[in-house]
């Protein structure tokens, strides 16, 4: 065993999965450029009470995950357990929200939650992240979810599942509140459970103990207490989807581990993770921004878990049949050769190819191993004979069959793209 070891619970990527894992990611954001979102960068720390006011107090995640700790100035810093409450930071900060709406942002990344690690869950994971601020449109919301189900198609994904509620807006949530929380009062529960419910009272329809499923079987749900409005807002998100051409189903009692969500949530999810089976959610988050000092615009986003889309993808074998990482491999027999290679190598990778070498002096047989192992989609022995003629065999390594070139990048290139 080696003497030092990662810390419990991290999710590390290292070849060759972590060329799946790059894959992944790149092709989560794809859609969201296409969208029109911009990369934002933003500290993976920050000030711990952006954390407590922003994502909310009642929650696991502030309530028991964050890593927090005094920095050298005695202040409070905790690792980011989420992207949503940064992004607004800095839009109000960076004074974003007054130049043109919606703001649209995309960010990636590794986000910090001590959680009790196990399949699928990490104390460091990675997610893909988009945020649109600006105006509460359901056509807005149907952006967002086609931006992780593009993905998810694109990802050659099938079997995860869409399914989306809607919290309704401010008038509902009080109008519900006070039936829920007359509802609560009557229950039986102890100390720390009152408080959480004090502080959301939502929160009860998440809790996984038996006795508190039991009890809050006939507690009122938030989708009889819309009122017209957000009905037919959420109505049009449900079209707007259909018309996208995008599978959901609603479920009312889902409740999102985070406490800024208003109107419009959804979460994706795919039955072959196990436990952890929520690949990635969001939803709308009216109140956010305005709690957080700037103005009171409304902003929805997502954040999928690129770790968990990865195992997704490996459970349904999607990701079977990606192009090879190297274009060419070169294995040179003798001194010559390698000089020779060399200088090629170097004008192959100017002309644009992705191409290696093998190093080492291994000879035919130990260079050709090497080939094999690269993942190259070609392979090109140099030895006496092909400096002397300027031609090589270009061996494709799928199938073993070879196309002639004359050893210069762009007959190379040209070859290799037929
Ligand atoms: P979240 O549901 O807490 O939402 O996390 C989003 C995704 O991150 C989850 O669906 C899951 O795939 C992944 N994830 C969360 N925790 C872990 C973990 N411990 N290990 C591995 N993967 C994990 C948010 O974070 C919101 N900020 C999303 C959002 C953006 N809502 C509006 N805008």
């Amino acid at each position: 065993m080696s003497k030092y070891q990662a810390p419990k619970g991290v999710s590390e990527y290292f070849p060759p999965r972590s060329n799946l894992f790059e894959y992944v990611r790149d092709q989560l954001i794809a859609p969201a450029k296409r969208a029109g979102y911009s990369l934002i960068e933003l500290p993976v720390f920050e000030d711990t009470e952006l954390f407590e006011r922003g994502v909310g107090e009642s929650t696991d995640v502030v309530s028991k995950e964050m890593y927090t700790f005094e920095d050298r100035g005695g202040r409070s810093i905790t690792l980011r357990p989420e992207g949503t409450a940064g992004v607004m930071r800095s839009v109000i900060e960076n004074n974003l929200d007054r130049g043109q709406l919606p703001v649209k942002v995309f960010y990636v990344g590794p986000f910090f939650r001590a959680e009790k690690p196990q399949a699928g869950r990490y104390r460091q994971f990675y997610q893909v992240g988009i945020e649109a601020v600006g105006y509460n449109d359901p056509e807005i919301d149907a952006e967002v979810i086609w931006v992780a189900d593009a993905a998810f198609k694109a990802l050659g994904l099938k079997k995860y599942e869409l399914q989306i509620t809607t919290l309704g807006d401010a008038a509902s949530r009080a109008a519900h509140r006070i039936e829920l929380v007359k509802f609560l009062d009557k229950l039986n529960l102890d100390e720390e459970t009152k408080i959480r419910a004090r502080l959301n009272p939502l929160r009860l329809f998440d809790d996984k103990r038996p006795e508190i499923i039991t009890a809050m079987k006939d507690a009122p749900m938030l989708v009889n207490y819309l009122n017209e409005e957000s009905r037919s807002n959420f109505e049009k998100v449900k079209a707007s989807l259909s018309a996208l051409g995008i599978n959901y189903s609603i479920n009312p009692k889902m409740v999102r581990g985070l406490d800024y969500y208003t109107g419009t949530t959804f979460e994706f999810v795919h039955p072959m993770l196990g436990a952890q089976s929520g690949i990635g959610g969001g939803g709308r988050y009216d109140g956010l921004m305005n709690q957080l000092g700037g103005q009171d615009l409304s902003g929805i986003g997502f954040g999928i878990g690129i770790d968990r889309v990865l195992l997704a993808c490996e459970a349904e074998n999607s990701l079977e049949n990606l192009p090879p990482k190297l274009d060419l491999f070169i294995v040179p027999i003798g001194e010559a050769a390698k000089d020779y290679a060399v200088k090629l190598l170097s004008e192959l990778r100017n002309a644009g190819l992705n191409a290696d070498l093998s190093y080492g002096d291994r000879g035919l047989k130990g260079g050709m191993k090497a080939a094999d192992k690269s993942d190259a989609k070609y392979a090109l022995v140099i030895g006496d004979d092909e400096i002397k003629s300027g031609i090589g065999q270009l061996k494709l390594m799928s199938s073993g069959q070879s196309i002639s070139s004359t050893l210069t990048p762009s007959a190379i290139a040209k070859a290799i793209s037929i």
